[in-house]
């Protein structure tokens, strides 16, 4: 048994940020899954955004924060992170972390889909590499914090632990701490904390094709449901219009919608461009219209992909603001001055997730989520570009200021029991679960993906419904294991995906069905 006052399960830029800020006033242990660089904060690439510089203003921010949302956002929320965005750059600033600068020394803000001004910070084209890099040697050399990799947080632990029934909807649900899976060892600790942070990220390897790295498994939201906790808004997966197409690559490179900002046209295979038909802002209109707007026209065509054209665009600025991609594209034998860049939608945010309050709890008290894991009010039914980064930041910040007070009320329950694996055993077939996995990818993709109708919904979760049964006799029979967690919680968003795009009987934002048109 381990004890600490701060748990922080995932050491993304909610996670560290949060880690970083309470550690001078406790002990803090950070459980990341894999090292603590494997997250989607290192994969972000076009940047963070804020309102940074005189003509642009908060209101402005506010207005396309809540046009993007399609009415459903709480406004309030949008005030509040909007509002708090430039300080928590500041913090940004003072970790290390560092934003391109123009050489009068003024911020080179980008702008991207449904942003009014240029208001992106970011650092070329790898802006939460950056961003990670400099939390990253942060808690590493401090001396209260704690960083468990390797090591995988099965499940929440509450009263339903010391023998208690929990319904959904209690109001007293308490969580004393998390089980955590050693990798390396495979063995179990039952860490206790005073207060826990869920800062677990996306979902995206639920479906066949996503930007998201392989640790988005959507696990810390089904540890929240199976805690009996309160999950809201999972209908509005966004799907990022320009994902790399390049067949056999996991996760898919992603082609930055600052690239769009800086001039890039959709076209599709035969060259005519298409976005105009879509949208009076063209390529740059907010991504559920260009990604619908793609998926249409590839239909239509029988194609597979369409084109990014930046072969308009200087050389000197593909270079400097677009390293990556400039690299990353010749490497696959393009050379995107000359030739266009073959691109389709992929699977990318989660604009739902965990229940939490303006002070970042959710519905379990010591327990509080931050970054994409929780829905928070400040999306709606979409989000805008480089508004998940500016939230995970502002959220982990109210989260260190609830656990700062709840953790000096709070004491060790220490009559938790370990974990029990008896009468298990170590699974010898792990191709029930790989295959389980792509199946679940196929279903998502096919039937719940970009356009959806009640017929798919439905096919989807009969054959949710067998898979679901599959895994949770082999979870019972199997000694825990990483893989068999991850396919549990990725089957457990997948249903809560179904059943809330089901229950929403209207197309608004991300969640677009052909039964029902837009209002
Ligand atoms: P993450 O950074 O994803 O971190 C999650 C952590 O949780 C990881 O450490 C993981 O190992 C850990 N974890 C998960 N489950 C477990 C478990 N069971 N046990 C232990 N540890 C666990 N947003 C922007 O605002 N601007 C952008 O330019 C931008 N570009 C993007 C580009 C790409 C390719 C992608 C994929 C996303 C992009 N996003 C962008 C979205 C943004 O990166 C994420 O929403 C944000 O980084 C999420 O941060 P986080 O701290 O919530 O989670
Ligand atoms: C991108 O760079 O296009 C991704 C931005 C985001 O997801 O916010």
């Amino acid at each position: 048994m381990k004890k600490t006052d701060f748990l922080v399960i995932g050491s993304g830029l909610a996670g560290l940020s949060f880690a970083l800020k309470v550690a001078d006033y406790g002990k803090v242990c950070i459980v990341t899954k894999t090292n603590l660089e494997e997250t989607n904060t290192s994969y972000a690439q076009g940047g963070i955004a804020a309102v940074t510089y005189e003509k642009d203003s908060y209101e402005k921010h506010i207005k396309d924060t809540l046009i993007a949302g399609d009415g459903i956002c709480d406004e309030e929320v949008v005030k509040m992170v909007v509002s708090e965005a430039p300080e928590q750059i500041k913090e940004l600033l003072k970790w290390g972390a560092k934003f391109d600068k123009k050489s009068d020394g003024a911020f080179d803000l980008a702008k991207e889909g449904g942003h009014s001004e240029h208001r992106i910070l970011h650092h070329k084209d790898n802006t939460g590499f950056e961003i990670q890099r400099a939390l990253n040697e942060k808690v590493k050399y401090h001396k209260n914090i704690e960083i468990l990799e390797n090591h995988f947080a099965i499940d929440l632990i509450t009263q339903h632990h010391l023998g208690s029934k929990i319904k959904r909807n209690n109001k007293n649900i308490e969580c004393y701490g998390s089980y955590i899976l050693n990798i390396s060892n495979n063995k179990i600790k039952t860490v206790l904390a005073k207060t826990t942070l869920i800062a677990t990220g996306g979902i995206g390897n639920i479906y066949a094709t996503t930007t998201n790295p392989i640790i988005s498994t959507g696990d810390g939201i089904a540890m929240v449901y199976r805690a009996k906790g309160l999950i809201e808004n999972m209908e509005f997966v966004q799907f990022h219009p320009t994902s790399l197409y390049n067949s056999n690559e996991r996760p898919s490179f992603l082609i930055t919608e600052a690239m769009r900002g800086s001039g890039a046209i959709l076209k599709t295979k035969k060259g005519n461009v298409f976005m105009k038909k879509y949208d009076k802002r063209g390529s740059l209109a907010p991504r559920d219209i260009v990604a619908r707007a793609i998926d249409n026209e590839m239909k239509k065509l029988g194609d597979s992909f369409v084109y990014l054209d930046a072969r308009h665009i200087d050389l000197k600025e593909l270079k400097s603001h677009f390293p990556n991609i400039y690299k990353k594209c010749m490497e696959i034998g393009i050379d995107i001055k000359k030739e266009m860049i073959p691109v389709i939608p992929a699977a990318h945010y989660l604009c739902g997730g965990i229940k939490v309050d303006k002070s970042a709890k959710t519905s379990i008290k010591y327990l509080y989520a931050a970054g994409e894991t929780a829905h928070t009010g400040l999306h709606g039914a979409n989000r805008l570009a480089s508004n998940s980064l500016i939230e995970a930041i502002v959220y982990a910040d109210k989260a260190v200021k609830s656990a700062l007070k709840d953790f000096m009320e709070n004491d060790f329950n220490t009559k938790i029991p370990k974990w029990n694996d008896k009468s298990t055993s170590n699974n010898e077939e792990m191709i029930l679960i790989t295959q389980n996995f792509k199946e679940l990818q196929q279903i998502m993709s096919n039937y719940v993906g970009i356009v959806r109708s009640d017929l798919r919904l439905k096919r989807a979760l009969v054959r949710l419904e067998i898979i679901y049964k599959e895994t949770e006799n082999l979870f019972k029979k199997s000694k825990i294991h990483k893989r068999i967690c991850q396919l549990r919680n990725a089957i457990n968003v997948s249903y809560l995906i179904i059943k809330m795009a089901g229950m929403r009987k209207e197309s608004i934002g991300l969640h677009y069905t052909i039964n029902h048109k837009k209002k």
